[in-house]
């Protein structure tokens, strides 16, 4: 479902690559922690799963697809079938908790009953039960990732991807949102979690892909 052929992207063509020779064959249904230190390439890495970045170099397939060949509806179609947490957030400004979370329904053909009570119930799983109807910026750090993540996983993705998603959050809430993802991926989604919590990868053990220098380290922690 994922592959990565010798891929590599640098930002700057005067600055030394940020991804350098990347193969990787990502298992369908699998559930992997990526890991390694602060400016080793996650967030790189994840953008160009996101279609946000194409590599530089080599070639990046996703569902079935060479991510170079893409239209912008192709792009558009893969990302519903993606769910992502991104690092920084990445809500809308001028829209409710609600409607934000509610956002990858609205290409399912759902009644708004329907999709009410899918954010109701997720937000309730998240802690936010009570905050529906609040904007973005009247909430806390780890009160904004938790939307993130609601919006991530509500309509149950094929791919699941999260840049630190339990960085501002306390241990009950961390444990809480692996188990959400646990769920998902015991149903089938393929997630990568992005993270620098050892404490998470020990109580939650999955594979883990060590990134360090924009190079795969394979089999290390
Ligand atoms: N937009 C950009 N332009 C130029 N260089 C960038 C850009 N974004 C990231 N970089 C550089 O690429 C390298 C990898 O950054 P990246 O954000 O992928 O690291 P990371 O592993 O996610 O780190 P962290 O754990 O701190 O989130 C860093 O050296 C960073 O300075
Ligand atoms: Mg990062």
């Amino acid at each position: 479902m994922i592959r990565f052929n010798e891929v590599g992207y640098q930002y700057d063509q005067s600055a030394k690559a940020t991804v350098r020779d990347l193969s990787l064959d990502l298992q369908s249904g699998s559930f992997y922690y990526l890991c390694g230190p602060s400016g080793a390439g996650k967030t790189t890495l994840f953008k160009m799963l996101y279609m946000d970045l194409l590599p530089t170099r080599g070639d990046l397939t996703l569902f079935g697809k060479n991510t170079k060949d893409l239209t912008r509806e192709n792009i558009a179609q893969m990302r519903r079938r993606m769910g992502v947490v991104f690092q920084d957030f990445r809500l809308l400004k001028h829209l409710s908790v609600k409607e934000n979370v509610a956002l990858p329904l609205i290409f399912e053909n759902k009644s708004q009953k329907a999709i009410d009570a899918s954010v109701e119930e997720i937000l309730d799983w998240v802690g936010l039960g009570d905050k529906l109807l609040s904007m973005p910026d009247e909430l806390s750090g780890g009160e904004k990732q938790r939307v993130a993540i609601a919006r991530a996983v509500i309509n149950r993705p094929e791919i699941l991807i999260a840049d630190e998603p339990t960085g501002n959050v306390d241990d009950t809430m961390a444990a809480r949102i692996i188990h959400l993802f646990s769920e998902l991926n015991k149903h089938g989604t393929t997630v990568l979690l992005a993270t620098h919590d050892k404490g998470l990868i020990e109580n939650f053990p999955n594979e883990c892909l060590f990134l360090e220098d924009g190079m795969l380290m394979k089999g290390q922690m």
